[in-house]
């Protein structure tokens, strides 16, 4: 079982408080920084470009899992790698080569992930699944912040979690858009591992406990998932007599 890791969507933070909201996030216990790069052009938004990524690099230690929304990303490898990404992820739905650019991110010590828009099936990435570290599974339309979750890609995630079995794939399985301390109950009970959370976290006063709630609420739905063995030695519970008192 994968360890479960949150990653703060730092375009929920407040961009005129960013140093200080990058320290809430490291020192709140993220595991890793989403970075999310639209281009305007791939979605109907526009963030920002590698010279703000490696402005925020001189500021924390936490990993950069760097998103790129943008439609021709091998060009930009290079600039989000030299900026301080320490993953970065491109969609397959994008306008370049999949292999060549994956290549182009292998080449340097970082690592790589495919993501995939709601509408695209999970086949689109057959093929190439062996050569990444992680699948990003967007569970809401890529573009925005502050979307509903939808519970219906759940199945992609657990075919994903299949698919890897079966293969014997290495990739982390990443959920983003609309996590939150409810909603990540159904992604950790299919199998997803790095949880991306823009809203939920920075838009709370108290960032460390908004972590420590979705890490918490992602462990009680997997241990509703796998119950603990039931102890032999200790006799079954009399529903007709819960407490086992003696009925005098
Ligand atoms: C949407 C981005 C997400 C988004 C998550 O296109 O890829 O990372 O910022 O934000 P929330 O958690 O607010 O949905
Ligand atoms: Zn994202």
């Amino acid at each position: 079982m994968y360890p479960i890791r949150i990653a703060p969507s730092i375009i929920a933070a407040d961009f005129s408080y960013l140093r200080a909201d990058l320290a809430r996030a490291e020192q709140g216990g993220a595991d890793m920084l989403h970075v999310d790069i639209m281009d305007g052009h791939f979605v109907p938004n526009i963030t920002f470009g590698p010279d703000i990524v490696k402005a925020m690099r001189k500021h924390t230690k936490l990993p950069f899992d760097v998103h790129l929304m943008i439609s021709k990303p091998r060009k930009f490898v290079t600039a989000f790698f030299e900026a301080g990404a320490n993953c970065i992820t491109f969609h397959v739905e994008c306008e370049d080569q999949i292999r060549t650019t994956i290549d182009e991110i292998t080449y340097y010590d970082c690592k790589v992930g495919l993501a995939l828009k709601p509408e695209t099936p999970l086949s689109a990435v057959k093929g190439q699944l062996r050569a990444i570290d992680r699948l990003l599974i967007m569970t809401v339309k890529p573009g925005f912040g502050g979307q509903k979750f939808m519970p219906d890609m759940m199945a992609k995630v657990r075919e994903a979690v299949e698919i890897r079995k079966q293969g014997g794939f290495k990739f982390d399985i990443e959920v983003d858009g609309g996590l939150n301390k409810y909603t990540i109950w159904d992604a950790a009970r299919a199998g997803a591992e790095i949880i991306v959370a823009g809203t939920s976290v920075f838009k709370e006063v108290d960032l460390a406990k908004a972590i420590q709630d979705l890490r918490d609420n992602a462990r009680e739905s997997l241990a509703y998932l796998n119950p603990p063995p039931v102890d032999p030695d200790i006799p079954p519970v009399d529903p007709a007599n819960p407490s086992g008192e003696p009925d005098i």
